[in-house]
């Protein structure tokens, strides 16, 4: 008999329920209730997970009680929020999204995971995999940003990072693919709030980053809080026991989100504490975090037979199986070596990742600064703001590590004078500070504008009905513009921000989002071109908070946008056209891409086709470029969008050289959910496009034709 049957046979029921049951410590505090001092339940077996702990000796304590003190010894596991780093903290998903780089994804997924791992932890709560098209939203930080293409490549990366590629020994740090699913979707971009999505929808859009981390490995999966057309996550069968468990084979394990259990009472859809806690178990959730409802009350749904005694087991199945995986039952205490110079290693990553995440989006020829500019003003309230670099979720992660724009400037450019004022705070009203800022200003030979949110204006519970600049830093930028000094604003933010004023205005912005340990750095290397930026957007900007949501891959409609003609699709106040399509992003060099070919006319199910495109530097520096590959299915039964991603590609271009790049194209990239939901691909022609972002304008065509056997 194996080791779980073993131990499956001998637990009690109470036993049984406290491998189910996840609570959290109080050392960060991610939600409305914290469970306070666990010790005793830990000790009476009443506890099978542990998260928001870290440090060795606290786990090492806490593992000890499990171990020891419990009749049966089944050890802990020890969960934490590990989404972009551990100690070292890298940029934001939605910023590293934007190298567009899955070799980088996974390799700041490793580190963080060694780093973790080498302090206890056995599980993060990451990756996050909501893909969504809505800034007001604060999650859309966490995770790959709008479109599902990238969330499947981004979710495989992530996983691998984590897990490491071998799982015969056992993960590094197991993985949680959250949250499951379609929260990027909240209505009226609000947390928690209901999500009405259609089938084709979640099919298209939601679903594909979480079966992509499943096909990839990931050992455990999170339900979302909000409901999906009227059925709460953490309840719903269809998604969870249908879905995942059935259709994908998922057998690792199913856990709710904070309190999400007990929630379903405030949903609406259980009578009280005992139905919700038989709802979310008969819907296929194993874990139940911090609502404790699962332990509380599933004895007594047992005596109501609402659930029986197979589904517990199955539940608890799963999670031994995954402290197996995780070889905590071989050794509790497990820690994953760290190799010495890991951390300068990693510290090394971070400043790579945080360059290439910084995304340059309008620049009137001040960037990079000329060499002659001798002082510089640096002004705005991010200026200097250390704890803001990490954003939201930055797990073990400290201030002190982190280099400040100030700090960054001044050792890149230590002959210049630097003066600086925050000239006023992130939020509030007081505008005291923006004549002594602006006074900064005089003389100077280029301003440096930070400007943004606070790292906890994104992340979980920050969501904004407005998308512009918080508190008086409008005020303040537009008195320091006037001053007439050439101005570079950074927009430190984990959503885009609608501030058409300020690209108007200003000689050049760099969206600095929350870079991390090196943010400073990696923004002093971009200003001064030592480093020539290279992300790309991977969500679209809009003008107006009016246009959300808003993405490149939209439907067609009947009357599509005709400035000649007002029974179209279109605003009274506003066009339709985003701020910055999907996909942009300058350097200091320019590309041009020509010559789009395809090797075949007739595209079948057998034999991809080559598609080739010819990529040129125009400029007198080396860069790094991506290219995109878009498709469009002209008439299918179903519409498509307008465009779709394909595919993409990174090239490292020296000055002035030319090269072709290839992508291989297979007709199941042409799949879609048919009218019954089953993937098809249909034969007809389609329009395969090359682009440096989804601008329709900008896009090389070519068209093939699909013929199916
Ligand atoms: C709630 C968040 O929604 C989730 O993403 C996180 O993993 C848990 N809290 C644990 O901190």
């Amino acid at each position: 008999m194996s080791r779980i049957d073993c131990l499956l046979r001998a637990m009690t029921l109470e036993e049984k329920l406290g491998q189910l049951n996840l609570v959290t410590a109080g050392q960060a505090v991610t939600g409305p209730v914290v469970c306070g001092d666990t010790t005793k339940d830990i000790c009476a077996g009443r506890v099978g997970g542990v998260f928001n702990l870290w440090g060795l000796d606290a786990l090492a304590c806490a593992q000890r009680s499990a171990v020891e003190e419990t009749r049966l010894g089944v050890p802990l596991l020890f969960g934490l929020d590990v989404l972009h780093g551990h100690r070292t903290i890298f940029p934001i998903p939605l910023a590293e999204t934007g190298a567009f780089d899955s070799r980088l994804w996974e390799r700041t997924a490793r580190a963080a995971a060694l780093e973790a791992a080498s302090e206890g932890i056995h599980l993060t709560f990451a990756p996050m995999l909501d893909v969504s098209r809505d800034p007001r939203w604060g999650r859309i930080a966490e995770g790959p940003g709008e479109d599902p293409l990238v969330g499947e490549k981004f979710a495989q990366a992530k996983v691998r990072g984590f897990q490491g590629d071998d799982f015969s020994r056992f993960y590094p740090l197991a993985a949680t693919a959250k949250h499951f699913c379609a929260g990027g979707a909240a209505t009226a971009g609000r947390d928690y709030a209901a999500v009405d999505v259609s089938e084709r929808a979640l099919h298209e859009v939601y679903l594909p980053p979480f079966r992509a981390a499943l096909e990839a490995g990931c050992a455990a999966v999170m339900t979302a809080f909000n409901n999906v057309n009227g059925a709460p996550m953490a309840a719903q069968r269809r998604l969870l026991n249908g879905y995942l468990r059935r259709r994908l084979k998922f057998d690792g394990v199913i856990m709710s989100d904070y309190t999400a259990i007990a929630e379903l009472v405030e949903h609406g859809v259980a009578a009280d504490s005992v139905e919700a806690a038989a709802i979310a178990l008969k819907a296929g959730v194993d874990m139940d975090m911090v609502s404790g409802v699962y332990l509380a009350h599933l004895p007594e749904a047992l005596d109501r037979c609402l659930v029986d005694m197979r589904d517990i087991d199955a539940a608890v199945a799963r999670v031994l199986q995954l402290k197996d995986r995780l070889g905590l039952f071989d050794d509790p205490y497990r820690v994953v070596r760290l190799d010495a110079g890991a951390k300068e290693t990693h510290r090394r990553l971070a400043l790579e990742a945080a360059r290439r995440s910084a995304t340059l989006l309008t620049n009137r020829g001040l960037l990079p600064l000329s060499a002659n500019v001798r002082r510089i003003a640096i002004i705005g309230p991010l200026a200097d703001a250390g704890a803001d670099m990490l954003g939201p979720w930055s797990a073990a992660g400290g201030a002190e590590n982190c280099v400040t724009t100030f700090a960054g400037l001044r050792r890149a450019l230590p002959n210049c004078e630097i003066a600086h004022h925050s000239g006023v705070a992130i939020e509030g009203d007081d505008e005291s500070g923006i004549a002594p800022a602006c006074a900064l200003v005089k003389g100077a030979d280029a301003v440096v504008l930070c400007l943004g949110e606070s790292a906890g204006m994104s992340g979980e519970a920050a969501c904004r009905a407005a998308l512009g600049l918080p508190g008086k830093q409008r005020q303040l930028a537009e008195r320091v513009m006037s001053a007439g000094a050439p101005t570079v604003a950074l927009l430190f933010c984990g959503r885009p921000l609608a501030v058409p004023w300020l690209f108007e205005r200003a000689q050049a912005v760099v969206a600095a989002w929350f870079l991390g340990d090196r943010a400073g750095e990696a923004i002093a290397d971009i200003l001064t071109g030592r480093f020539n930026p290279s992300a790309r957007l991977a969500v679209t900007w809009p003008q107006e908070v009016g246009q959300v949501p808003i993405f490149y891959s939209a439907r067609s409609t009947g009357r599509p946008f005709d400035a000649a003609n007002p029974y179209t699709s279109r605003y009274l106040d506003c066009s339709n056209d985003p701020q910055f399509p999907f996909g942009h992003g300058l350097s200091f060099s320019r590309t041009t891409l020509s010559n789009l070919r395809v090797d075949c006319a007739e595209l079948n199910t057998s034999q991809p086709a080559k598609v080739r495109v010819d990529v040129r530097s125009e400029s007198d520096i080396a860069t790094e470029e991506t290219i995109f590959l878009f498709a469009r299915d002209r008439i299918a039964s179903v519409a498509r969008p307008l465009i779709e991603l394909k595919d993409w590609t990174k090239v490292a271009l020296q000055p002035r050289e030319t090269a072709t790049v290839d992508f291989a194209l297979s007709a199941e990239a042409f799949q879609f959910p048919g009218e019954d939901m089953e993937p098809v691909v249909e034969p007809g022609d389609v329009d395969i496009f090359a682009g440096l972002s989804a601008d329709p304008d900008r896009l090389l065509s070519a068209r093939l034709r699909i013929v199916c056997a």
